[in-house]
């Protein structure tokens, strides 16, 4: 490919859509129809390929999750945007086709690490008529980003069993955290807290004050989580680079959490949060917590990018799982996929602006449609067909 037609601005984008088990393919259903529905109203061009893998179903006849040249078929999209993996619902059926997690789960991870998607972005705003988990009054006012280090740290697979079964077997899980990959997601946190901070001076965000150490306040903060205490080797570490990376950044704030401590402070008074920086496994657990402040799982957006290399394909997909509970029931929330699209959107409306358009209605729509009716009491088509009435 030629200099030229990298740094080209795309205006036409072929998405992968891999809508996995359970209520995925229903979430997915409904946000394809959003989709089409914008592209036919001067939204971006885009043409949405579905894939009937990673799942269940295809594994239970090919005997695996995804084709082995799969890496191959999705390098030729310019993004992912997925579903759900998981138990393939419904509990009710004893006899369905189950696999471990293990197995199952395996491709988000092989998908986030064959494209280098190092950076996840977990945004947490409590929307209007989202449940409101914490009677604090200030709990309507969180409004932060939790970015989860997506390469490294405790997933990066490497261990093993020794002896295993026997009374004398050894688990091994080995944590691997590496300078460059501290250094290029406190970067891209920081760059993050700057957009922050540059919206709300706009008054397109909230405003915020957080004390430099300087002196002086700033309108953005990145909060640095470890386990330092504990943890010391890969925590120490963490601090020393997270100080030099926020150097450059002298005109935004900064703060430091164990991840302990950060659990409590997230319930006790997560307001007090903007740009969140944690490892891998933390960041996980942090997220969970985070969709919970903001309405729970239901509502929940996440992204999994390569900041350094646009070209190559991000993936989307809701931080909730396949929910068997209430899959294939046609009652599954489809705001979290919703709003997972619009992240997609504004992902490419940094290069197109029908599609940052696009974003703005799409998230305006389902914002309303929450602050109408709340998320329970009707189907997921119900939803769809609102949020998509509302989108002309
Ligand atoms: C998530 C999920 C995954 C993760 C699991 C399913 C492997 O919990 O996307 O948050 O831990 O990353
Ligand atoms: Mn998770």
């Amino acid at each position: 490919m030629s200099m030229w037609s990298r740094e080209r601005k795309r205006s036409r984008w072929t998405i992968a859509v891999l809508a996995g088990d359970g209520i995925g393919p229903e979430v997915m259903d409904v946000t394809l129809r959003a989709l089409r529905a914008l592209q036919d109203d001067g939204g971006p061009q885009m043409e949405l390929k579905e894939y009937a893998w990673p799942s269940h179903a295809w594994h239970r006849e090919h005997g695996q999750m995804m084709p082995e040249d799969w890496k191959a078929q999705l390098a030729r999209h310019d993004a992912i945007l997925l579903g759900a993996l998981g138990d393939p619902g419904p509990l009710s059926d004893p006899d369905r086709y189950l696999l471990s997690d293990s197995v199952s789960l395996e491709p988000l991870l092989a998908i986030r690490k064959g494209f280098d998607q190092w950076a996840c972005e977990r945004p947490a705003r409590l929307l209007k008529g989202a449940p409101q988990y914490l009677r604090d009054e200030r709990a309507r006012d969180v409004d932060m980003l939790v970015i989860r280090e997506n390469s490294e740290g405790e997933y990066v697979g490497q261990g093993g069993r020794l002896r295993p079964g026997t009374a004398l077997e050894v688990a091994t899980q080995m944590e691997v955290f590496t300078r460059a990959g501290a250094e290029r997601i406190f970067r891209h946190a920081f760059r993050r807290a700057e957009g922050r901070a540059e919206e709300r001076k706009a008054g397109h965000r909230a405003p915020r004050e957080f004390p430099l150490a300087g002196g002086g306040t700033a309108a953005a903060q990145v909060c640095l989580i470890t386990k330092r205490n504990a943890l010391r080797y890969w925590g120490d570490m963490y601090t020393e680079v997270f100080a030099q990376v926020a150097a450059e950044f002298p005109h935004i704030a900064t703060h430091h959490e164990l991840v302990d401590a950060a659990c409590m402070k997230f319930v006790t008074s997560p307001w007090q949060f903007d740009v969140v920086v944690a490892s891998n496994l933390q960041g996980d657990i942090l997220t969970d917590l985070a969709a919970v402040l903001c309405g729970g799982m239901g509502v929940a957006p996440s992204c999994n990018l390569n900041p350094a290399d646009r070209r190559s394909p991000p993936m989307f997909e809701p931080t909730h799982g396949s929910a068997p509970d209430i899959a294939g029931q046609g009652k599954a929330g489809p705001a979290a996929m919703l709003l997972t699209a619009a992240m997609l959107l504004d992902w490419m409306g940094e290069e197109d602006t029908r599609a940052a358009r696009a974003a703005e209605r799409l998230r305006r729509a389902v914002e309303a449609d929450l602050q109408a009716h709340g998320i329970h009491g009707r189907s997921t088509s119900e939803i769809g067909d609102a949020v998509i009435a509302a989108l002309s």
